[in-house]
């Protein structure tokens, strides 16, 4: 009885505070999925903490500067300027916070194992300072059952009840950040609670600022339901990309034949080939689900098929970059290739995963001189994996004449203009942006 006293009192509290615009956000991770979601809260009166290891990111964005480019730099001085938002590294201020949204890395480790450190020091932090009436929402990307057995987990260790003294749940996030169509506002929102209250409160949280929340069982349901999304699109551009090779050998262009499916109005949906998969999400999300099904003795043989042929997708487009150049009576030892774009989608800064790297180690182990061109990437960063220690080149098509060969990567808006090929030599385009007859010599890859 008393618990149930307790429960409403704490719940009734939460909700309360979302409808009079009092309930503080906290959002750990400040990057591509985090800022957003500070910005939306703010935007809609809500006062935000947004919570980073980086000082420089915290400063950054105090003093109103964006580090990422296509959040601008207005918005960003909008929200931090003004009395509602604010950027710390200081993690105490979790104290201040009502609600708790955890935006951070999930990466994968050398064996492309799940590496859950940073969840878990967040998990940590939060413990340290959980108390009474606070929700935390995990929305990284992670295996069914992370949710219960490293937050709840930690948090049982407080004394504190789930459910009744604090809720928990899990929300994926479906950021695609440079997509004009959809933003976090009016992408729908899944969200599972570990219990009745907390699918409650996360629901009403959400729902204050999100067109569309849909509500789901469990956190499982909610963490699975994201996998299954990256994994679909995996599977399928491992499909395309498979087919790409055989229609190739058959001197059939794979892009005509997907234009001409997609004219069907039911039961099939286009996916496009291309030189890999790039990004923080498709490459990697699948195999955190392989890794928890070994757990169960089950094997999810669909995903580690689709790892094998899109990994294998740079080794194909630079075999038939080589033999494109050797069509034009040239080695591939000493040439000069420039490679068009190093961020792995369009019209974005984001240069996480990106295939264009291995393409670029790729042709330089056989000998090419190497350059790259991308309007969004002025220096080339250095990675986890890469440093390849170069600069864009100008996007001129004098730059481009100068070159034996111009592989098309991340296909950039920029890299549209027919005119910048008019006086290259030749194209291996992996995404069918240059038209024929833009005057170089033009090869699907
Ligand atoms: N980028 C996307 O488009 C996208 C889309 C959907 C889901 N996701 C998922 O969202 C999560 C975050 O991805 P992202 O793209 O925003 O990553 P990101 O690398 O852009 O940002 C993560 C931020 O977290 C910070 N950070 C790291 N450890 C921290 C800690 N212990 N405490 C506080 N901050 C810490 C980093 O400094 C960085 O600013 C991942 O699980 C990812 O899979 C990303």
């Amino acid at each position: 009885m008393t618990t149930e006293l307790t429960q409403t009192t704490e719940l009734d509290q939460f909700l309360e505070k979302i409808t009079t615009r009092t309930l503080r956000v906290g959002v750990i991770g400040l990057g591509y999925v985090g800022l957003p979601l500070v910005l939306l809260f703010e935007e809609n009166g809500f006062p935000v903490i947004g919570f980073d290891v980086d000082p420089r990111k915290a400063e950054m964005l105090n003093a109103g500067h964006t580090y990422i480019r296509h959040i601008g730099e207005e918005r960003i001085a909008k929200a931090f300027r003004g009395e509602r938002a604010e950027a710390t590294t200081d993690f105490e201020r979790l104290l201040d916070c009502d609600a708790i949204l955890i935006c951070v890395p999930t990466p994968l480790g050398v064996h492309r194992e799940p590496d859950l450190k940073y969840i878990r020091m967040t998990a940590e932090a939060i413990a340290a300072r959980l108390r009474r009436g606070q929700l935390i929402v995990l929305e990284s990307t992670t295996y069914p059952g992370t949710t219960r057995e490293e937050l709840l987990a930690r948090f049982e260790q407080t004394g504190l009840a789930c459910g009744s003294d604090y809720f928990l749940g899990f929300s994926p996030e479906r950021e695609d950040p440079g997509n004009e169509r959809f933003n976090t506002k009016t992408i729908p929102k899944v969200v599972g609670g570990m219990d009745a209250a907390s699918l409650r409160a996360a629901a009403a949280l959400y729902g204050s600022v999100i067109d569309s929340v849909v509500p789901v069982s469990s956190t499982e349901v909610a963490e699975a339901s994201k996998l299954l999304e990256n994994i679909f699109r995996a599977v399928n551009i491992a499909l395309v990309n498979e087919m790409k090779v055989v229609f190739d050998r058959m001197n059939i262009d794979v892009w005509e034949v997907i234009d001409a499916a997609k004219t069907k109005p039911f039961g099939f949906m286009p996916f496009y080939p291309g030189p890999g998969l790039g990004g923080h999400c498709i490459p990697l999300d699948p195999f955190y689900l392989t890794w928890k099904a070994a757990e169960y003795g089950t094997w999810a043989r669909f995903i580690e098929l689709a790892g094998e042929v899109n990994t294998g997708m740079p080794r194909y487009v630079v075999d038939r970059t080589v033999e494109a150049i050797n069509r034009d009576g040239r080695s591939i030892f000493g040439a000069r290739v420039l490679v068009l774009g190093l961020s792995y989608k369009p019209d974005i800064d984001d240069d996480r995963e990106s295939p264009s790297f291995e393409l670029i180690e790729l042709l330089q182990e056989r000998g090419a001189i190497v350059s790259y061109c991308d309007p969004y990437v002025p220096v080339a960063r250095r990675g986890r994996k890469h440093d390849l220690g170069l600069a864009s080149v100008p996007c001129t098509a004098e730059e481009f004449a100068r070159h034996d060969a111009i592989l098309v990567s991340t296909p950039h808006t920029h890299f549209k203009d027919p005119a910048l090929y008019a006086n290259a030599k030749l194209v291996v385009d992996t995404r069918n942006i240059v038209p024929r007859g833009a005057g170089a010599r033009v090869v699907r890859a």
